[in-house]
């Protein structure tokens, strides 16, 4: 078991460390399958993403990719597809789940073919329920995840979701040559922000208190959901992800000295640059402390933990193991079981 774990004290920690050798391998992978899986997100009317937990965070960001070359995708939480969605014959919903076994995530899928929608899966266990029940399976490459902790299959499916982007604005006749460049790079900046693990070790012990807030604005909406889930699944400590401009709609007045921010600062060249930094100033303004996870120093801020400053499309995907590694370190010092959170099952088979 140990031997299994590469001499890491943890698998959350290993499969955090190995995100650069497996983005390379689901930068490659599913080539076919991803380009028809595009083909039918253009010919559908409608078009559905499904997931839960981690999985449904990648849904938000198809979301936003998708709407960046004017197509309209909506995100949904498996577990009330069938209480909103709207199904028939011109309708696609694309199931994103890791295990390909997740209760809810297999109903909506039954659910939608039932009435006629093709049904897509992105999934990382080859012969998976949801492999055999999806018209179209798009495999993800991320190898076996033994924590219950998603990581690597989460940045895997930001990557498998950026490259139906590309191939979905390709039959647009976009030019996206800008967005296949960035692919190549991706495992090289993943590396630059692992290598801040000791910095970010360093932060962890600094925080003290209970209750923890994860904003930012735009696409990297995902990152503070996704970070806020990553940090109280393994630490216990209550954590909350929304978009920055949500919070003068009531979480801020929760914040004092006893609630710290991580504040995602999009890439400079974000259109959403600024504002995010105004919210830091106000987070300051209350006695909050502000991690910031960001490609330039924001002098507000209590901590900086510096990414490299990328396209803001690809920017969750670098973002990604800076939080994840806050949460790892913040659970170990706690002595939680990382790997086997309690309460928290790999997959979750029930309703
Ligand atoms: C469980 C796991 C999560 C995972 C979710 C969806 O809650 O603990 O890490 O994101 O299920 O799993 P799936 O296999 O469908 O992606």
């Amino acid at each position: 078991n140990q031997a299994e774990k590469k001499g890491y004290p943890h698998f959350m920690l290993k499969e955090i460390m190995e995100q650069p050798e497996i983005l390379k391998i689901s930068s490659k992978i599913s080539s076919e399958e991803i380009k028809k899986l595009a083909k039918l997100i253009k010919d559908s009317e409608k078009v559905y993403f499904i997931g839960m937990g981690t999985s449904y965070h990648a849904c938000i960001y198809a979301e936003y990719l998708f709407s960046k070359l004017g197509k309209l995708v909506i995100a949904c939480d498996a577990s009330e597809f069938l209480n909103k969605g709207v199904v028939d014959e011109k309708t696609l919903v694309i199931a994103l789940t890791q295990s390909g076994e997740t209760y809810d995530t297999l109903k909506a899928m039954r659910y939608a073919k039932e009435r006629g929608a093709k049904v897509g899966a992105i999934v990382n266990i080859l012969g998976s329920t949801a492999t055999r029940e999806a018209d179209i399976t798009v495999l993800m490459g991320a190898g076996l995840e033994i924590a219950v902790c998603a990581t690597k299959t989460f940045t895997s499916q930001l990557m498998i979701i950026y490259r139906l982007f590309i191939e979905f604005g390709k039959l647009l006749n976009k030019d996206m040559a800008v967005y296949e460049r960035a692919i190549e790079k991706i495992p090289k900046y993943v590396k630059e922000v692992l290598n801040k693990k000791d910095y970010i070790e360093r932060v962890t012990k600094d925080l003290k208190v209970n209750n923890y807030i994860f904003i930012s604005r735009g696409i990297n909406i995902v990152s503070a959901l996704e970070g806020a889930l990553k940090f109280k699944e393994i630490t216990y400590l209550h954590a909350e992800g929304m978009s920055a401009g949500m919070l003068k709609h009531g979480t801020i007045s929760l914040i004092d000295e006893r609630m710290d921010t991580i504040a995602i600062v999009p890439p400079k060249n974000s259109r959403v640059f600024n504002s995010i930094i105004s919210n830091i100033e106000e987070v300051k303004a209350r006695n909050g402390k502000v991690i910031a996870i960001t490609p330039v120093e924001i002098e507000t801020a209590d901590y900086n933990i510096i990414t490299p400053n990328v396209i803001e499309e690809i920017s969750p995907i670098i973002y990604a193991p800076a939080y994840q590694l806050l949460a790892y370190y913040k659970a170990v010092q706690l002595n939680r079981d990382v790997d086997k959170p309690r309460g928290l099952a790999k997959s979750v088979t029930v309703e």
